[in-house]
């Protein structure tokens, strides 16, 4: 098991409504391949966590980099975990502000490693501006 979050820039290829499918496939694949997270966007930047089993984890990398929505993906964090913190989440949407930020900010809090992937957080809030809220 691991946790892997990136940042990346959206393209002009970035519809609104692509925001919503991007989640429900996400939601979808993520369900059949074990893959747990969430997904934030704001000032046209995407922070995502994902965590699952490493070849899930890679596999789901290597059709980011293809994805043509974003680019310049960068990994902020990649650690091994003990167990999934966000077990119920197929891909969850996270504003700046809001219920699903306060539940990653209590969850992240518990132990150092989740402080990590929260100060990355914070400072990906801090940079960038509103936030659209992505997901279901
Ligand atoms: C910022 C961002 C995050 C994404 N997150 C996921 C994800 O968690 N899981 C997923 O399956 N696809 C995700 N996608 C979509 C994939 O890049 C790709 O379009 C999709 O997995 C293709 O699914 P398909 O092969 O079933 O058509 C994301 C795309 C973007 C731009």
């Amino acid at each position: 098991m691991r946790q892997i979050a990136y940042t990346s820039v959206a393209t002009d290829e970035l519809g609104q409504d692509d925001l919503f499918r991007i989640v429900e496939k996400s939601v979808s694949n993520n369900m059949d391949r074990g893959v747990t997270g969430f997904l934030v966007y704001a000032g046209n930047q995407f922070f995502q966590l994902i965590e699952g089993e490493e070849v899930a984890l890679r596999g789901l990398l290597r059709t980011l980099e293809k994805d043509t929505r974003h680019c310049d993906i960068q990994i902020v964090l990649d650690l091994p975990a003990m167990a999934a913190r966000f077990p119920r989440w197929r891909m969850q949407r996270v504003g700046r502000t809001g219920d699903a930020l306060a539940q990653v900010r209590a969850e992240l809090a518990k132990d150092q490693s989740g402080q990590q992937v929260l100060r990355h957080l914070h400072g990906f809030i801090e940079r960038t501006g509103s936030p659209e809220l992505v997901g279901q």
